[in-house]
């Protein structure tokens, strides 16, 4: 009987030791490659680096990579997935097809990880770091990126179609689509922020210039001149008018103006609650840089759904 009970308690205390160990893996940490690959955070820098400076708006790019990957199934580099005649990633999503850049870049990081240390470093890590990585470069504020994600062996381009807001939401949508990834309404006005960075396609704010209210004049008659009703769906202009390479916060004094480019940027300041907040930004850089670093924290640990199985790629694009 005794022996009976001692077999009982060590099942319960190995299953307990196997929980806790389970546990700490799931956990990010900022110095999850520090024995392992004490040179992965200066090979990415050194890496988006590179690519800012080849073309600076790879920034941008790289930066809503990592949005696009977290809110769909969490940060898990699903988004990496090449589509084969079997597979079908996120790539030819709405939000993403012809939009979505980047991928080069990651890959050309990935390969020299691997090299310095093989099989260690997740493509969804390397994602993290280089949104961080990118903002800093184009003059934004930084943050500490914990780190130990998986990446994915499925994608969903359902998922991708639904989880990404488009930029004819309102700002109900907006909130919503955030409130569903755990993000606040503050979360989400600062995360927007991101648009003081990089270029959108005419078919993305086409409805915006042609048929808003809430939109100033000259801006509108300017941006109609190369993005026709009809055709020109790709011709890019700048989402922050002012300083579209520097990590600033011109983007809120544009919606002060009326020149929000995007119909989903306008409606953070229309006349609802969420103005005072925008005005906030507007004034005052310093909340704007500390609000913007927490909610990049918050958006780059959203976890992928319980079970499901994770690995390091070895080849951002496909699974092992
Ligand atoms: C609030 C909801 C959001 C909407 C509706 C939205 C929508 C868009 C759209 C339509 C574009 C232009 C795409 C194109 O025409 O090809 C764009 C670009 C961009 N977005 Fe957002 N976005 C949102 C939030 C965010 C967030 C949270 C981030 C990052 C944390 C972000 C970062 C960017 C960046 C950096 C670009 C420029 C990319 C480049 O030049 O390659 N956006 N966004
Ligand atoms: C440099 O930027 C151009 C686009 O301006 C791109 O086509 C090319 O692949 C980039 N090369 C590298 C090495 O990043
Ligand atoms: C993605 O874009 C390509 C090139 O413009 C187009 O041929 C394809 O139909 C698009 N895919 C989807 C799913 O919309
Ligand atoms: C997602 O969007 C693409 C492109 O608009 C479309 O072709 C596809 O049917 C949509 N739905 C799913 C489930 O992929
Ligand atoms: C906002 O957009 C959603 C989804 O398109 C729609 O159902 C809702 O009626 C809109 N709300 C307002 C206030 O316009
Ligand atoms: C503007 O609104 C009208 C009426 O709702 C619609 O038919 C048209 O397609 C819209 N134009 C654009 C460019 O979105
Ligand atoms: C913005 O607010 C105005 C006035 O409250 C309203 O008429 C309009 O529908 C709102 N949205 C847009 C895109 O103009
Ligand atoms: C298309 O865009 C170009 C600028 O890239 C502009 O010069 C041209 O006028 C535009 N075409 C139309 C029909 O608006």
């Amino acid at each position: 009987m005794a022996t009976h009970d001692m077999v009982g308690f060590s099942v319960v205390v190995v299953l307990l030791a196997t929980s806790v160990i389970t546990t700490a893996r799931c956990k990010l940490s900022p110095s999850h490659y520090q024995s392992t690959c004490p040179k992965a955070l200066s090979i990415v820098r050194a890496g988006v680096a590179k690519a800012i400076k080849n073309e600076t708006r790879t920034g941008a790019s790289l930066l809503r990579l990592h949005f696009h990957d977290c809110f769909v199934n969490g940060c898990d580099a699903s988004i990496l997935l090449d589509d084969t005649p079997s597979f079908v990633g996120e790539k030819t999503a709405a939000p993403n097809n012809n939009s979505v850049r980047g991928f080069e870049v990651i890959d050309r990081i990935k390969a020299s990880l691997e090299k310095e240390c093989p099989g260690v470093v997740s493509c969804a890590d390397i994602v993290a770091l280089a949104a961080r990585d990118s903002v800093v470069h184009l003059g934004g504020p930084s943050w500490t990126v914990s780190l130990g994600r998986k990446d994915s062996i499925t994608a969903s381009r359902s998922l991708a179609n639904t989880s990404i807001p488009p930029p004819t939401s309102n700002l109900s949508a907006l909130i919503t689509s955030f409130a569903a990834q755990g993000l606040s309404v503050k979360n989400m006005v600062a995360l927007s922020g991101s648009h003081t960075i990089g270029l959108a396609r005419c078919t993305s704010f086409r409805g915006r210039i042609y048929n808003d209210s809430n939109i100033d004049t000259s801006f509108a008659h300017k941006l109609q001149k190369i993005c026709p009703k009809i055709g020109n769906d790709s011709v890019l202009q700048r989402l922050d008018i002012q300083t579209p390479t520097f990590f600033d916060n011109l983007y809120y004094h544009n919606l002060l103006q009326k020149k929000g480019l995007l119909h989903s940027d306008q409606e953070l300041f229309n006349g609802s609650s969420v103005d005072s907040l925008v005005k906030k930004y507007a004034c005052d850089t310093g909340k704007f840089f500390r609000d913007f670093a927490k909610a990049m924290i918050k958006m780059s640990e959203i976890k992928p759904p319980k079970g499901s199985n994770g690995q390091i790629r070895k080849n951002c694009r496909k699974v092992n």
